[in-house]
């Protein structure tokens, strides 16, 4: 078998791919077949398994788009229609980039002037911890940076023994793709779903020590807030989860790319980086800890530019050599670059462009909310649907409780009971949701998961749609 072969051939046996194919292609006839005028209960499908505001209707921000249109035609500079905040960003940032052009490849590993507002931002966000500029490396998306940073960590297959990377469950499963795809191995740890998908340390170390027999575990992934769970960790949480790294020696991976999507009141986004400085030594000068963070989510949204970053904290000067080696490879494309520019810094009081970026933001901070609070009472007014809190993050991972004769005719079918389930929504009600088996879950436990980034009426026509279809289902199945 050739060896690229034999690699897709294991990456696929250990995590489904991120789209169940069967059920987006589904998806695709189905739109086809409405297209030709085919009859069916509803005119359009609305799919929410894209983690993708822009995707699901909601607005690019104002001053990002300016920003952005400024730079790629400069002619917008000397034009006063354009907020003079906007067109001095857009001159800084040009005057960095090689012959004062977006076309040209810019500075490895980034625009000088993103790297340093990104380390001004996360001193910001982190109450005045230091952040160097040098230990910011700016990359095409955040998981071009996780692929790279687990490239420098995981052993495959044709080393003696095979390196494990702790990943929880459920989980994004590009991760673990990228994991697996390098010939390591995913050691997953279960999130406590009766306890809103805490991380707990009893099961950090139940999984540890078994994978132990095997492989030889070198990192801890965690996901904060959390895809698909929905949580946000404390600072207690954080702070144990440190301890356990620093005690087994795991490389620490936060990917806190949700980090501004908070919508539970009293609840705040504290990132790895703070609570370990906060934790003094000897944590805080050995723990190794690689941040992840990107323009695609938050109210930016802006997924297609291509544009993160990852923060690397307490790595030795040699590895960081290597580090920028790797990361010299490929430059992330300048428009994700001044997408992370306007993330790190946005307008502030007294802008010309800032009344109207507050009121952008507060509306879709706003309108999630409400989309939270919606989702949630919805779907826990439904019989054997519950849904844990949305702390965080862009997504709902209800559980469903389905019924032994809905199983059992998965079964019949050859397909997971939650694939089932979700192909059954898409023909009947035309919602395409994806089934919990493509993020892991506890052994007999089904789960459905979808966006919560959308506009009022996609999700209220959604919640609607949802709702008939899962009484009708119960009720053939019970
Ligand atoms: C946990 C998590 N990390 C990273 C990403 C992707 O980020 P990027 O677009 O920066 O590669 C996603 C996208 O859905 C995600 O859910």
């Amino acid at each position: 078998m050739s060896v690229v072969l034999q690699k897709i051939n294991s990456s696929v046996r250990s995590i489904r791919p991120m789209q169940d194919t069967a059920l987006a292609q589904r998806a695709g006839q189905i739109k086809e077949e409405l297209r030709q005028g085919v009859k069916k209960p509803y005119i359009k499908i609305i799919d929410l398994t894209w983690g993708d505001p822009h995707r699901h209707g909601l607005k690019p921000l104002t001053f990002a788009r300016q920003v952005l249109a400024a730079c790629l035609y400069p002619k917008l500079l000397n034009d006063d229609t354009l907020p003079a905040d906007v067109r001095q960003r857009a001159q800084g940032l040009l005057s960095e980039c090689q012959g004062g052009s977006m076309g040209s490849y810019t500075d490895l590993p980034g625009i000088p002037q993103v790297a340093r507002q990104i380390s001004e931002f996360i001193v910001r966000r982190d109450g005045g911890v230091p952040s160097d500029p040098e230990s910011i490396l700016i990359s095409p998306g955040s998981q071009w940076a996780l692929q790279n940073i687990l490239s420098l960590l995981v052993h495959g297959s044709d080393s003696a023994v095979r390196s494990g990377v702790l990943t929880p469950l459920p989980s994004h499963c590009v991760s673990i793709m990228s994991v697996v795809g390098l010939g390591g191995v995913s050691v997953p740890y279960h999130l406590s779903e009766e306890q809103g998908w805490e991380v707990q340390v009893e099961e950090l170390n139940r999984v540890l020590e078994a994978a132990k027999q095997e492989y030889d575990p070198v990192a801890l992934y965690v996901i904060n807030p959390g895809n698909p769970s929905g949580h946000v960790q404390s600072r207690k949480s954080i702070q144990d989860v440190i301890r356990f790294a620093s005690e087994k020696r795991l490389f620490l991976l936060a990917d806190e790319v949700y980090q501004d999507c908070i919508y539970k009141d009293n609840i705040e986004f504290v990132s790895y980086k703070r609570v370990l400085a906060e934790m003094g030594p000897p944590f805080s000068n050995t723990v190794e800890l690689a941040s992840f963070h990107s323009a695609s989510k938050g109210f930016l949204g802006e997924c297609g530019l291509r544009g993160g970053y990852v923060e690397l904290v307490n790595l030795d000067p040699a590895v960081m050599k290597h580090v920028f080696t790797i990361f010299s490879k490929d430059n992330a494309p300048t428009p994700g670059q001044i997408a992370l520019s306007v993330m790190a810094s946005p307008p502030q009081p007294g802008d010309p462009s800032y009344p109207l970026y507050r009121m952008e933001t507060q509306q879709m901070q706003t309108l999630i909310k409400d989309n939270v609070r919606i989702v949630h009472e919805v779907l826990n007014s439904l019989p054997g649907v519950s849904c844990q809190p949305v702390e965080g993050g862009a997504f709902a991972f209800p559980i469903i409780y389905l019924p032994p004769k809905a199983i059992r005719k998965a079964k019949e079918l050859g397909m997971e009971p939650d694939t089932f389930y979700c192909l059954r929504l898409l023909e009947d009600a035309g919602v395409f949701f994806s089934p919990g088996c493509e993020y892991g879950q506890k052994v007999g436990t089904y789960h459905i998961r979808f966006c919560i980034m959308a506009t009022r009426g996609t999700i209220e026509e959604t919640l609607t749609r949802f709702a008939v279809f899962h009484t009708h289902f119960m009720d053939e199945f019970s």
